[in-house]
């Protein structure tokens, strides 16, 4: 693990305190650096109705694209549990779109697991499958 990549973690850890979570009280953190180098932070965002729930990774990834950033180099995500959270499938096929190559998984026992995008989501459907 790089200190990038320390740093994404400890970000994904401290905007994890600012989850909206009243229904699931599970906490969800992450965060994204962008090209830019600059690193932004999301949490997961919870809704009466249920289902309008968006989830950290993509409240992160959006802030970054919303932000300007074209290109993101990588995501980290954080949860409490006895092993570093998963992403959801939807996030899975957000980080597909971005093409996010490096996904680090932790839990605030600092355990850690990466992935490729490859390994997260194989064969995502992608703007190729439209266009051909
Ligand atoms: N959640 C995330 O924010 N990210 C994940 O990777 C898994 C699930 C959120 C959605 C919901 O607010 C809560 O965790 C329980 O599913």
């Amino acid at each position: 693990m790089t200190e990038t990549d320390k740093k994404l973690i400890a970000e994904a850890k401290r905007v994890r305190e600012f989850a909206y979570c009243p229904y699931s009280k599970f906490a969800v953190g992450a965060a994204v650096l962008g090209a830019s180098g600059e690193i932004y932070g999301g949490c997961n965002i919870e809704n009466a109705s249920f289902s309008v729930t968006n989830c950290a990774e993509r409240t992160a990834i959006f802030k970054a694209i919303s932000s300007g950033e074209e290109d993101i180099l990588a995501i980290a995500v954080v949860a409490e549990g006895a092993a570093p959270v998963t992403p959801c499938g939807a996030c899975r096929q957000v980080i597909a779109e971005f093409r996010i190559p490096h996904i680090l998984m932790a839990n605030l026992a600092d355990d850690v697991k990466e992935m490729t995008l490859e390994e997260l989501l194989p064969g995502a459907f992608s703007a190729e499958d439209i266009i051909g």
